[in-house]
């Protein structure tokens, strides 16, 4: 018998785990990979062997090869193996669930490259593994297969991202990572300057002044798939480190960014998904999207709409609405379709609580019963004549149930824009889970006033232009000025935000201005910037889409962390490594921080 060969070095891997079918039957083959599981059936031993690319099942028969049955039977989960063996036949047994299984690879030489201690939880796709577990073994966790299934998609992602950006003559470029603060309104993460004692770096919250920078030096198209780092609170939407498809563009109004933005999810869609994308995507303004949707990212997969209704109730017997509108404010209604018959008094009851803790003083009601209103404040139109305004104005239909928020115009728009969400979730109305529904919401505020700061601060970022039609607001009324800010929301989820950019020095100044920036501070922080544009800038605009929530919606994920490779807690943990850690005294000497 002459010597086996050795296993990759000349035996090299011939197909991967999920690759054999019936037509490789009779084959040699060397696969390489990890043990899956293991059934000993007395005479043979069974395994799956699994790599990134998926099962193929051994059988270690003492028949084939004794020696190899006999590692066979030392074999356990997740130890890493080369085996070489022929390509069998199932037969009647073989496993219509996996790719691979009309086959079995008869193993005729194995080598164990790596034994492994029993894993702290079965690397499978139902893990009952906590979280917490999962991610302080991240490199056993990312073995999942749907772990692995997301990152291919980001990969995907990323891919079409790149192709597609090169074929619209976008230029991928660099930009530092230890900057100075950027006004992002989030917190930065700081990191000490050895060489100048005292002074720090930022990372980066986005790389938004360098790729303005890019269009003052007349590259023109810039995109970078660019790390964003952000000492923020987490949600699970918000991770501290995120990416970002960052774009910007010269010339070009809000509708050429559109144009790209469109292109550029249709490329990703089609590569990921392989359909057509319909575009253009539909527009809503802001103010129509808070009006009818209370919400700046309104999942618009269904309808419920929220009519005002202040009108229609301003002389109604209802003491609540007609005092509210006589007061300034505002009365509110949402159309449930069906919600009266499907909804029970407990169901209205419950929407009840969630309006008030959402910040409402009460949530009216009443279900469509016929001709009439019963429940709630039906009572309080109780001829045809008193129903005729309001049912006409929010469209009211047999078996339908209707209820109301009146508040200032915030309030109640924030209220139903939340309940309109519940109920969707509640009611099922999304009968597609597959499907993607993008909008561009434009024409944002310029400024948030902040009662508590009793001052302005920038709705998005202070290069943020504003709307062509608002440019005397910036002095008489700027909390009434629009911005050329837009977001793109797909399934009621802010993908991803941009505006057209200030190239014009005096334009930049007002805004200031109205933010309270100091001309001391504005040359402090943004002072090169402003130098900038005097060196000539163009017209310019972009955005910057988030990866890893567009890579979420795609994958269906419930958290980013299902979708980033090595993420960090809800309290910004790497459970992993121990980030954050603490640093030898003689490090935080060095950096000239004080040792406690
Ligand atoms: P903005 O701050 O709105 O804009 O961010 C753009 C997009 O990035 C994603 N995103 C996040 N994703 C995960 N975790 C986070 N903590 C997080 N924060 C933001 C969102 C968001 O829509 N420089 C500007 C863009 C521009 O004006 O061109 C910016 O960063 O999907
Ligand atoms: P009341 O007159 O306080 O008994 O309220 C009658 C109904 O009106 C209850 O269902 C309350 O939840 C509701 N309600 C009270 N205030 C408001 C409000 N501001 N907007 C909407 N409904 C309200």
């Amino acid at each position: 018998m002459s010597t086996p060969k050795p296993f990759i070095r000349e035996l090299k891997r011939t197909h991967n785990c999920g690759q054999l079918r019936a037509a490789d039957v009779g084959s040699e083959v060397v696969l390489m990979g990890w043990v899956h599981n293991r059934r000993d059936h007395g005479g043979a031993v069974f395994i799956d062997l699994r790599d990134r690319y998926g099962l193929s099942q051994l059988k270690f028969d003492p028949a084939v090869d004794a020696a190899a049955h006999e590692v066979g039977g030392a074999l356990r989960t997740e130890w890493v193996l080369a085996v070489r063996g022929e390509v069998v036949s199932r037969g009647d047994n073989a496993n219509p669930r996996l790719p691979t299984g009309e086959i079995e690879v008869h193993v005729k030489q194995v080598q164990v490259f790596s034994r492994a201690k029993t894993p702290p939880f079965p690397i499978e796709d139902d893990t009952k593994a906590s979280e917490q577990l999962r991610l302080e073994y991240r490199y056993l966790d990312l073995r999942r297969p749907a772990l692995q299934r997301n990152l291919m998609l980001r990969h995907e992602v990323a891919m079409a991202t790149r192709a597609y950006l090169d074929t619209q003559g976008f230029l991928e470029l660099e930009t530092p990572l230890l900057v100075c603060s950027t006004p992002e309104g989030a917190r930065d993460y700081l990191v000490p300057s050895r060489v100048h004692p005292g002074r720090f770096y930022a990372l980066p919250q986005s790389p938004q002044i360098f790729k303005q920078l890019f269009m003052v030096a007349g590259y023109d198209r810039y995109f970078q798939i660019a790390r964003c780092l952000r000492d923020e609170d987490l949600r699970h939407d918000r991770q501290p480190e995120f990416t970002q498809i960052d774009v910007e563009m010269s010339f070009v109004a809000p509708d050429d960014v559109f144009g790209v933005v469109e292109g550029l999810m249709a490329a990703i869609v089609k590569r990921t998904r392989g359909v057509e994308l319909k575009t253009p995507f539909p527009r809503l303004s802001w103010h129509d999207a808070r009006r009818l949707y209370g919400s700046d990212k309104p999942d618009l997969r269904y309808g419920l709409a929220i009519a005002d209704v202040s009108g229609a109730v301003q002389a109604c017997s209802f003491k609540v609405f007609a005092d509210t509108v006589a007061g300034g404010g505002v009365v509110r209604g949402l159309r449930v379709p069906g919600g009266g018959a499907a909804m029970s008094r407990a169901d209205v009851d419950k929407l009840g609580v969630a309006a008030t803790e959402l910040g409402a003083k009460g949530l009216a009601w009443f279900k469509v019963e016929g001709d009439d209103w019963k429940g709630g404040i039906g009572k309080f139109f109780p001829t045809p004549a008193d129903r005729a305004l309001l049912s006409g104005t929010m469209g009211l239909e047999d078996g339908d149930l209707a209820v109301f928020v009146a508040d200032k115009e915030k309030t109640a728009a924030d209220v139903l824009g939340k309940l309109r969400v519940q109920l969707a979730e509640k009611r099922g109305l999304v009968k597609d889970p597959d499907e993607l529904n993008f909008l561009f919401v434009t024409d944002f505020p310029l400024f948030e006033y902040n009662e508590q700061d009793k001052r302005f601060y920038a709705a998005h970022h202070p290069f943020t232009s504003v709307h062509p039609d608002d440019r005397a607001k910036l002095a008489s009324d700027p909390g009434g000025a629009r911005s050329q800010a837009y977001d793109l929301v797909l399934n009621g989820n802010e993908l991803m935000s941009g505006s057209i950019r200030i190239h014009d020095r005096e334009e930049q100044a007002d805004v200031f201005k109205v933010l309270g920036f100091t001309p001391e501070e504005t040359e402090h922080k943004f002072g090169f910037l402003l130098r900038a544009f005097e060196g000539g800038a163009p017209p310019h605009g972009g955005c910057a889409i988030g990866v890893d929530r567009l890579v979420m919606l795609l994958a269906h994920a419930q958290s980013l962390r299902d979708v980033i490779a090595f993420p960090k807690t809800q309290k910004g943990q790497d459970l992993m490594i121990g980030a954050p850690s603490e640093v030898d005294p003689k490090q935080l000497e060095e950096l000239h921080l004080r040792v406690r």
